[in-house]
């Protein structure tokens, strides 16, 4: 059984004094909705359109990843991804959940000898700088992943790196720390990787950036740094069997999918807060961000008419943003609905002193661990929104595992393709990042690319 679970009771009307969704319209017109959904999808991934959902049956794959991760990925000490949008933030968010916040500060034995996983997914210049400075580039080893092989952040990276690395070992040695995952086919990597005979993996043909968590994209960096990537790989097989059903009730990325959808168009609740009360989650909450965004804001349905549609993800963290957002969403407007995550089977908790008994502020606390403080606050943060009438949902993890990351990452992959079936979207593509990449390509000189004119008016306004 997966280790996820998705409660709804506070979306419900009998929950939120009236607000939220009857049960009529629950086993109505939202189980109308979703089984066309469902059907829609269903026809799209026996067409090949969804990569995704395969992924965890690629047993070859997993294993020449594993293969390489053994043999090659162990002579480094340290592993750099260069990558950017959904060739980054799955690895981050595995690495964070599975290995905790401060692995790469761990000395080697603390580290079971795995090599540290670093992710560089921006090119602000003090940032690289620092990184690279501070590693020894002998013992490094850089995957850069780029699905297209072309987008201008991840190729700049790839550059600046081979062009030291190519300064400090000479142009022979350089090649030897690199490893590139790109499409099978197209693209300067799968070029370069062909001609120099560069280690590579693929990013299958039919499966896109944000999407790719569970290909060599995340499997890779996942098991150099030890992580059972088959446990990852068998918990999404379970979700993805759980979510097979076309009955709503049964299906848990339905459920996220059609009340998400529903509180959106129906309710003015098109802000998606997604707050999970663990830092080794706060990177899925931002994964979650760039699949939800990007998937389903669009411009156009399918049938190419305008419709400027989309729900808008907003990531936070318990119990720090109690002290932030959580005003807002108690009190401001209505336009929110919040997606908590808890983790159960938190060990090694730490025990709260019983000291300074003498101060009753102080003294309740004494004999509770941080986790029991941690999970109260959760309880009461839902049951405060409840009161409110505040719609929220509640997603349980049974323990931060492999296992669970898979059904987590399959879980929201599937809603999202359910939530563009619902919005009428297609929520594989993303024409309207390609605008700024053009401009940008016209900017710096890429031939094939006109330089754009800058500016929005005649005027000039400025403090
Ligand atoms: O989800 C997506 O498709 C995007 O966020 C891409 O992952 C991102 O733009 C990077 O693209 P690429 O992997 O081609 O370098």
């Amino acid at each position: 059984m997966t280790p996820v679970f998705v409660d709804f009771t506070n979306m419900m009307s009998s929950s939120l004094g009236g607000a939220g969704v009857a049960p009529e319209e629950l086993g109505g017109a939202l189980t109308e909705a979703f089984r066309e959904a469902h059907a829609d999808v269903e026809a799209r991934r026996d067409s090949g359109e969804m990569g995704f959902f395969a992924l965890p049956e690629a047993s070859e794959t997993a294993r020449a990843v594993q293969g390489l991760a053994d043999s090659f990925g162990q002579w480094f000490e340290n592993i750099v991804v260069l990558g950017i949008g959904g060739s980054a933030l799955g690895t981050t968010t595995l690495r964070d959940a599975l290995l905790g916040p401060h692995w790469n500060e761990l000395d080697e034995e603390a580290r079971d000898h795995y090599p540290r996983l670093y992710v560089l997914d921006n090119v602000d210049p003090r940032t690289v700088s620092a990184l690279l400075d501070r590693l020894d580039l002998r013992r490094t080893l850089f995957n850069v992943v780029s699905k297209s092989g072309s987008t201008a952040e991840t190729m700049s990276q790839y550059l600046v790196v081979e062009g030291r690395l190519k300064e400090l070992l000479g142009e022979d040695s350089a090649s030897g720390h690199f490893l590139f995952t790109t499409d099978p086919e197209h693209g300067i990597l799968r070029q370069i990787a062909d001609q120099e005979g560069i280690p590579s993996l693929e990013v299958p043909a039919n499966v896109g950036g944000r999407f790719s968590v569970l290909s060599s994209v995340g499997l890779l960096p996942a098991a150099i740094v030890g992580i059972d990537i088959a446990e990852v790989l068998e918990g999404a097989r379970d979700m993805a069997r759980r979510c097979s059903t076309q009955v709503l009730r049964e299906n848990p990325a339905g459920i996220l999918a059609a009340l998400l959808h529903h509180s959106d168009v129906n309710q003015g609740a098109g802000i998606h807060v997604m707050m999970p009360y663990s830092d080794r989650l706060r990177s899925f909450a931002a994964w979650f961000q760039q699949l939800w965004a990007e998937s389903l804001g669009k411009a156009t349905d399918r049938n190419g008419i305008e419709v400027n549609r989309g729900p808008t993800p907003l990531p936070a963290l318990g119990a720090t943003d109690q002290h932030s957002l959580l005003q807002l969403l108690m009190e401001g407007p209505k336009d929110k609905v919040v997606l908590f995550l808890g983790v159960g089977g938190v060990t090694d908790p730490v025990e709260i002193p019983r000291i300074r008994g003498e101060f009753p502020a102080l003294s309740y606390l004494g004999g509770h661990t941080l986790a029991e403080l941690l999970d109260t606050e959760h309880r009461a943060t839902m049951e405060a929104l409840r009161q409110q009438g505040r719609p929220n949902l509640s997603l349980e993890v049974e323990d931060l595992t492999p296992r669970a990351m898979g059904a987590l990452f399959m879980l929201f992959q599937i809603a999202t393709v359910y939530g563009g079936a619902l919005y009428g979207v297609n929520p594989l593509d993303q024409p309207g990042v390609e605008l700024s990449k053009r401009l940008t390509y016209g900017l710096l000189g890429r031939e094939g690319f006109e330089k754009p004119q800058l500016g929005t008016g005649e005027d000039s306004w400025r403090v």
